[in-house]
């Protein structure tokens, strides 16, 4: 008798559920058949912004109560589980990390080289061929820190340097870099701003599902199913390295006055200067799995051993397809549009893993707002990104005592800030900082 009831009621459960989803199903079909394609600024945003960097703070100082309770080392390497790692910060009173994107597996340095280029994509950094040197962040996109094994979207944030021309942020016009941040999903897993301040409510408690559950509601109706269906996407299983994996910028950007782009990186072939292919690390890793930090130790193996490449490429916006920038949750179909290469990233062999760079590395702020008007990003959360990305920032900059200037490096490097050109690539000539 009870087991008849109980198969009665989750029988209805499943039905309900059934019917939500084909509710929503339902309701995503008639919103995607009116979206715009344009940017559309909604009065609301300044109200929400201030909530959302509100939230982003709380979620800071709550990091920084974990790690201050279990030390800084105690979080990032669980004490005595007896795995070989190093810990991602070893010195310094590092406790307010990023909101999220908070685990780093390394800042490396790198080379991005743009072609001669078709005219449609010669704006910004792509006007002209030629080099910029680069600083890269690879990170994990949680809020919380965790053993690499756990699903997860993983970052990579580009900070190309020597870059002339005035900034769209105020206080870094003269800045000489460009930001190109990116995470290896095509797409965000929230539509609306409020529904991001919400979130954050429940993040801000380490409750993960509140949210998505509508505060933990018996009612399936009420629940947010395409979310939940998204970030289940985005918590990807890890890659074999984290050079290993494509990113993507998952929001929409300016490229010149009147076009908008997607961009991704792609893991690539190295080539020498004669353009034969270079011999890279893609396998037979000492470090397993299983290990806490194994991103970053295989990044290391990897870098010891020999180069690593992407290519950096652009999907342009087509008018008239599925192609909306207010709406980072929508895929920008490849065969509406498909990425086209328009620049090549080296990433030479090298040793980043050292208690200095790492220091440094957590100082560095990568924003998609440190840019050029041409590459102006355009949608509600990257008009979001602008005030949040630098309140972060400049919170945990003021509070961690930080070492190396603003963040945004121009011209100073691991060990040595008062060297101007001592952030140039190992080995290389006549390509450094002026
Ligand atoms: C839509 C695509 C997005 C991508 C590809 C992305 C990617 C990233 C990456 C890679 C980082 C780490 C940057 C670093 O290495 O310093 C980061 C940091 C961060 N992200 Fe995002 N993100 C996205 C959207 C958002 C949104 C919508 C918000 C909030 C509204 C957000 C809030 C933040 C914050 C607060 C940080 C920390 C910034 C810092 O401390 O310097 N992100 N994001």
């Amino acid at each position: 008798m009870i087991l008849k009831t109980i198969g009665r009621i989750l029988g209805l459960l499943l039905i309900a559920v059934l019917i939500a989803v084909i509710y929503n199903a339902i309701q995503e079909r008639r919103y995607r058949a009116h979206m715009p394609l344009a940017e559309v600024i909604s009065p609301g945003e300044d109200a929400a912004m201030a909530d959302a960097i509100a939230m982003a703070l709380r979620m800071i100082n709550r990091t920084r109560d974990g790690l201050t309770e279990d030390g800084v080392e105690g979080l990032s390497t669980p004490a005595g589980d007896g795995k070989t790692t190093t810990p991602p910060i070893e010195e310094g009173p590092v406790v307010y990390r990023r909101d999220v994107h908070i685990k780093t597996h390394g800042c490396v340095k790198a080379r991005f080289t743009v072609p001669e280029l078709e005219g449609r994509y010669r704006w910004g950094v792509f006007r002209e061929p030629g080099s910029f040197d680069a600083w890269i962040r690879y990170s994990n996109g949680d809020y919380v820190l965790h053993p690499d094994k756990t699903r997860d979207a993983r970052g990579m944030a580009v900070k190309l340097m020597g870059v002339e021309g005035e900034k769209l942020l105020g206080w870094q016009r003269d800045a000489k870099t460009q930001d190109f941040v990116m995470m290896n999903s095509p797409n965000y897993f929230i539509r609306h701003l409020d529904d991001y301040v919400e979130l954050t409510k429940y993040l801000a408690v380490q409750d993960n599902f509140g949210y998505f559950l509508n505060g933990w509601s018996w009612n399936p109706f009420t629940w947010r199913w395409r979310e939940l269906r998204l970030v289940m996407g985005t918590k990807k299983p890890p890659p074999e390295t984290p050079l290993m994996t494509q990113y993507f910028s998952a929001s929409a950007y300016a490229l010149g006055p009147d076009q908008y782009i997607k961009f991704s990186a792609r893991p690539a072939q190295c080539r020498d200067p004669q353009g034969e292919p270079v011999d890279t690390r893609d396998g037979g890793w000492a470090t397993p799995k299983s290990d806490y930090n194994f991103l970053r130790l295989r990044m290391g193996e990897q870098l010891a051993a020999g180069p690593a490449c992407f290519d950096f490429m652009v999907q342009t916006q087509v008018l008239g397809k599925p192609m909306p920038v207010e709406d980072a949750t929508i895929v920008w179909r490849e065969k509406d549009s498909p990425f086209v290469p328009v620049a090549h990233i080296e990433i030479p062999a090298q040793t980043f893993d050292t208690a200095e760079q790492n220091r440094y590395c957590e100082d560095l702020s990568f924003n998609p707002w440190h840019s050029l008007a041409d590459h102006r990003p355009v949608g509600v959360f990257n008009r979001v990104r602008k005030a949040l990305y630098e309140e972060v920032h400049k919170y945990r900059w003021a509070s961690n005592q930080q070492q190396y200037g603003d963040g945004d490096a121009v011209t100073l490097a691991p060990g040595q800030p008062a060297e101007p050109d001592s952030w140039c690539i190992d080995g290389r000539e006549g390509d450094c900082a002026p």
